[in-house]
């Protein structure tokens, strides 16, 4: 049977440059597939001879998106390396700063990345608005901001867009696409949210500033603790906090998950058909301790969708290759394109990616909010209920979510999970300080501190697991290294063929325009891919990223 190959490049409505080539059968049908960062970073070059207390605002810069993700990361391997014990309440303001991320990376992912791969925005002008206000009745006891006159004001925006010529951020869509199955109504629902959504994530931005200084590049995290103490002493900051969450959390239960469920029924049949199921191993770290002895996530790896043995997460069975990246011994190793201008992919020891192949036990592992639902899911942890309920809503078992579709529901039900938790989170804090508890960093001399020392830390962000290790010697820094969340999802193949995530959930799947491979787009997307943080640069030497923590094989 003859092939084809489909190249899309760059993959649009994502952070940072990403390739995928596909081969198609003479059906259409998805039959392999090569994920390639295409953008080469050196961050941990940049890293080299510095203060081991710069790192946090260093490693920021990785990425515009997930800034505080890497700035608490790097200051913590650095704790890490000194002992350094952080007081609780800087942990509880770092946490809450990491939560607000998360509610507001989801829903910028959803609504601004990724809703048009499965809402048609020139469709919407045909809808009744009638109709809209009662459909949107289906999944929500009370819609958000359902009424006939906002529907018709909105579509008569989009009808002078449209009769402009200027679609703006619409421009370019596979409009008319078969693959778009929602209804003109339906539509018009989603798009009313896309344009909310648009002032929320800025408003939930400021919930991160309230204790960063600033956001994106928060300031106030520090070796040792944090800096924003008067914030965090003033109720009226605290009070300003708690409010933009209240009003995000409206926004979630009124919007987001009221339009998973629609987004669920109508794309039913894609969910059953495993649409986007990559190879069902996931890995999760756990974190964020609300109460003594609970956490938010829990942590664990599954095999194989195997939810009957979920292991313990072990860091000795962490590995990098970079056999089929651009790297090789000393130097980076860049081989061009084939003559029709492909990626060379036809021998198993071809390169094709800036991206490295972290692996765990040797296998490609998924990461992000599907695997921490799954994990925390299946060991009983809190977040069970909220994905239950969904579950029974929407008539539809656990194995349903690792699909293209799973993932979305996944964030969004983390997304409502944390915003519960973050009260919680904020009810500690205040209890803490009501006992006169008021610390935020600790003491320590830098000069007293160890020399020569190596740290790591493994944290649960927005788009899943990340992990920075360091090496100081002569107090400063040696060795830096990443593995962002996509690393792991985008890895390319390693020695032994096996194919990542991203490039294992497109097989099998059908396009119906091999022109227009939104089916392709849509599968991509539901990982909220972020090649900036995903290509790191190995040691030069080639070989181990940390000694004491880091086998690379
Ligand atoms: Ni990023």
């Amino acid at each position: 049977m003859s092939t084809k190959k489909i190249v899309i490049d760059p993959i649009t409505r994502i952070e940072g440059h990403l390739r995928i080539e596909v081969e198609v059968d003479e059906e259409g049908v998805i039959t392999d597939a090569f994920a390639s960062g295409q953008l080469f970073r050196g961050i941990e070059y940049i890293m080299r001879g510095r203060d081991p207390r710069d790192v946090g605002l260093i490693a920021g810069r990785i990425c515009g998106v997930c800034t505080n993700s890497h700035f608490r990361a790097a200051v913590s391997s650095v704790e890490d390396a000194y002992s350094l014990e952080v007081p609780t309440n800087a942990v509880i303001i770092r946490d809450l700063m990491a939560m607000a991320l998360f509610i507001q990376d989801h829903i910028v992912h959803f609504y601004h990345l990724h809703a048009l791969d499965f809402v048609d925005v020139v469709s919407a002008l045909g809808a009744d608005i009638p109709s809209t206000v009662k459909e949107a009745y289906k999944y929500a006891s009370d819609p958000y901001r359902n009424s006939e006159s906002h529907y018709a004001s909105l579509k008569n925006r989009v009808q002078k867009f449209v009769d402009s010529g200027k679609l703006g951020p619409f421009a370019n869509g596979y409009w008319g696409h078969s693959e778009y199955r929602l209804t003109p109504e339906q539509n018009l629902i989603l798009l009313s949210h896309y344009l909310e959504a648009l002032r929320f994530q800025s408003e939930i931005s400021k919930a991160v500033a309230i204790f960063g200084g600033k956001t994106p590049h928060p300031q106030s995290i520090v070796v040792g603790g944090i800096t924003s103490v008067a914030d965090m002493l003033n109720p009226q900051r605290l009070n300003d906090y708690l409010f933009v969450i209240k009003e995000a959390k409206e926004f979630i239960d009124r919007a987001y998950m009221p339009d998973m469920r629609l987004l669920a029924e109508a794309y039913r049949g894609d969910i059953k058909a495993a649409q986007g199921r990559a190879n069902g191993n996931f890995l999760a770290v756990g974190g964020y301790a609300f109460d003594n002895d609970r956490k938010l996530f829990e942590g664990g790896a599954i095999f194989g969708h195997d939810f009957t043995d979920i292991q313990p997460f072990d860091e000795k069975e962490l590995s990098e290759a970079v056999d089929r990246a651009w790297y090789e011994g000393d130097e980076v190793c860049y081989t061009d394109l084939n003559d029709d201008g492909t990626l060379k992919t036809a021998e198993p020891t071809d390169k094709y990616s800036w991206i490295k192949a972290p692996r765990y036990k040797g296998e490609p592992m998924e990461t992000g909010p599907l695997a921490r639902v799954l994990v925390s899911y299946h060991k009983g942890g809190l977040i069970k209920p909220f994905v239950d309920e969904f579950l029974e809503a929407a008539d539809l078992e656990i194995i349903d979510l690792s699909t293209t579709m799973g993932r979305n529901i996944a964030r969004a039900i983390e997304s409502s999970f944390v915003c519960e938790y973050i009260f919680k989170l904020v009810s500690r804090l205040l209890q803490n300080i009501s006992y006169y508890d008021t610390q935020t960093w600790c003491k320590y001399e830098f000069s007293e501190m160890p020399p020569e020392s190596s740290g790591r830390v493994f944290l649960e962000v927005p788009r899943g697991f990340l992990s920075h290790f360091i090496d100081i010697r002569e107090s400063k820094v040696e060795r830096f290294a990443v593995i962002a969340p996509t690393t792991w999802n985008a890895t390319p193949r390693n020695r032994d063929g096996k194919r990542g995530a991203y490039e294992e959930a497109l097989i099998g799947i059908k396009l119906a325009d091999q022109s227009k491979p939104l089916e392709v787009l849509r599968t991509i997307h539901s990982f909220d891919p972020c090649l900036a943080c995903a290509v790191h640069v190995i040691d030069l030497r080639g070989t181990e990223l940390s000694k004491r923590l880091l086998r690379v094989e």
